[in-house]
């Protein structure tokens, strides 16, 4: 099972991360044919759904898919045909970091505009780290 693993914290090895490595090793002590990909959201330049509209326009070249090119479309592809999703993120001002809100906006208009016959993701969690103790 292809488990995809969203890093949405600027820092790669920190506090998000420490609990997505512990989500993961959780993972894998259940689901013994476990694979993971990790995607550093902060390693790619991209930008949040700009409302085009491509995805949604009935026979048009990006009917279901993202027409906006750029370093996350592939991505967008491969994590929705996935088997589960973990998306960790700070907290940033009671938020999503930018990156990660941009990342996800995308992401979730591209999986509404799919035909659900093609989408393989099932599954998705999330966990953030708070300074608040
Ligand atoms: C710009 C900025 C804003 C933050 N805002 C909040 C906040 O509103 N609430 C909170 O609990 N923590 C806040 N924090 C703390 C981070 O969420 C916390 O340190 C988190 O563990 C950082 O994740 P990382 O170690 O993976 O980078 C903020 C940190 C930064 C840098």
């Amino acid at each position: 099972m292809m488990f995809y693993v969203l890093n949405g914290s600027p820092r790669k090895n920190h506090n998000t991360a420490k609990i997505l490595n512990s989500a993961m090793e959780g993972v894998r002590s259940l689901v013994s044919d476990a694979e993971f990909r990790w995607i550093h959201v902060y390693d790619y330049s991209y930008s949040g759904c700009v409302s085009c509209y491509g995805c949604k326009r009935i026979g048009g070249t990006y009917y279901g898919r993202c027409a906006k090119r750029d370093s996350i479309t592939g991505l967008l592809e491969d994590i929705s045909q996935g088997d589960a999703l973990l998306i960790g993120s700070p907290v940033f001002f009671h938020d999503l970091p930018g990156q990660l809100r941009n990342f996800w906006s995308v992401f979730c208009t591209r999986i509404s505009s799919m035909d659900k016959r093609t989408l393989r993701l099932r599954r998705s969690a999330s966990l953030s780290p708070s300074s608040i103790r």
